[in-house]
């Protein structure tokens, strides 16, 4: 089956007991036990598991091509789950332009747990060996990077943490498993917000973590049900639905940003382009042989603050707000958003610029878009 099929029939899509043709919001906390002590029935306690909950992670495996996957209340409790795999005494090294939320969990709470954190530029591959330590257990990847696309070759950093008993980590949200797949590159684990491209629609927030190696799902699992890390089973259906039309929404937003990203390059109030799909991106090969495209997100910069101020303005079809992957152009600043958490100091050196906007393609026409920017550029 290929991509758009399989996300209409590759995994449980029809409920099994009333042959409705979308699994059922199975709402219920718990499940009635037929005996004591008979055989253990397959539901007990919808933390535990649930029917709708399950026939989505049934889905992610489809997307992500995983033998396991786990649905999470949000991105950021999939991602603190997998960081707390980590022990006392162990080393974890992430990107230096990590995802916000991220880069909080591992300097803010980590430490409380005795776990030392580096944070690495990872476009610099000798840099990234260079931070490997014995206790290192954990390697955390995010390509391309927020909000500069910095691409980071995968099967090359992988690569360094062979026999060294390091846990390989990527999340995979700005470019899905139907653009890029860490773990046919070797990654252990990818996780991804699934509030963003997946769901599609700017409804929800929810997460997932997918692996082909059982050990890992049941440690994740133990820590969700320890956590209590679930995603609602109103969530879970709605994201069921989301991601039937996912294939065909990521193939035109990836269609529009690399459309944009070129008529951005060529403006003359743009003074430059972020987007691993443009022929002058540094790690352009690079994104070319490990994804597909060059995804759905572009940022670009702006000469100064009174344009920056009359495109948001005038800007009609993306909204400004805060998030990426909705069906909707979301045109988002990252100085006041995303990275308002950083000192001016820490964002400067990251090159987060306050003249710097983040667009996440929607899936309206190509013309009106282009249309649209022409008209605020003006
Ligand atoms: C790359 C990335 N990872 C993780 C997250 C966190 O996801 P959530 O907001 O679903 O918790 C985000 C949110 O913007 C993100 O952009």
């Amino acid at each position: 089956m290929r991509t758009n099929t399989k996300l209409l029939h590759g995994y449980t899509v029809v409920d099994s007991y009333t042959g409705a043709s979308s699994v059922p919001k199975y709402q219920t906390s718990t499940f009635k036990q037929n005996e004591l002590y008979g055989e253990t029935q397959k539901y007990s306690y919808t933390r535990f598991g649930n029917p709708t909950v399950a026939a989505l992670e049934e889905g992610f495996c489809t997307i992500e091509d995983s033998k396991y996957a786990l649905a999470y209340s949000s991105g950021m409790a999939a991602i603190s789950n997998v960081l707390m795999l980590l022990n006392a005494g162990d080393h974890v090294i992430l990107p230096l332009e990590v995802y916000g939320g991220t880069c909080q969990f591992a300097s803010e709470i980590l430490p409380k747990y005795q776990i030392e954190t580096s944070f690495v530029d990872m476009a610099d591959l000798a840099k990234v060996e260079a931070a490997i330590k014995p206790n290192t257990r954990l390697l955390y990847l995010e390509t391309p990077s927020n909000p500069l696309l910095k691409v980071c070759d995968i099967a090359k950093i992988v690569d360094l943490t062979r026999n060294k008993q390091i846990l390989t980590v990527a999340d995979n949200t700005f470019m899905t498993a139907l653009e890029q797949q860490p773990l046919a590159l070797g990654v252990d684990l990818v996780l991804e917000s699934v509030t963003k491209f997946i769901n599609g629609h700017s409804d929800v927030v929810a997460g997932l973590v997918a692996t082909n190696q059982p050990e890992l799902a049941s440690q994740l699992r133990l820590l969700q049900k320890n956590f209590g890390a679930i995603l609602g089973i109103e969530e879970a259906w709605l994201v069921l639905r989301g991601m039937k039309t996912m294939g065909l929404r990521m193939e035109k937003s990836v269609q529009n940003a690399q459309v944009l990203a070129e008529f951005l390059q060529n403006n003359p109030k743009i003074k430059h382009v972020y987007y691993p799909g443009l022929k002058n991106h540094p790690l352009a090969d690079v994104q070319r042989q490990q994804a597909k495209s060059g995804g759905a997100v572009l940022s670009f910069e702006v000469y100064d603050k009174a344009t920056l101020l009359k495109l948001t303005q005038k800007i009609n079809l993306p909204i400004l707000a805060v998030s990426l992957g909705g069906v909707e152009s979301i045109l988002s600043h990252p100085a006041t958003m995303s990275h308002a958490c950083l000192t001016p100091e820490e964002r400067r050196k990251q090159g987060v610029t306050d003249e710097l906007l983040r667009l996440s393609c929607g899936i309206e026409d190509t013309a009106d878009l282009l249309a649209d920017f022409k008209q605020a550029l003006l």
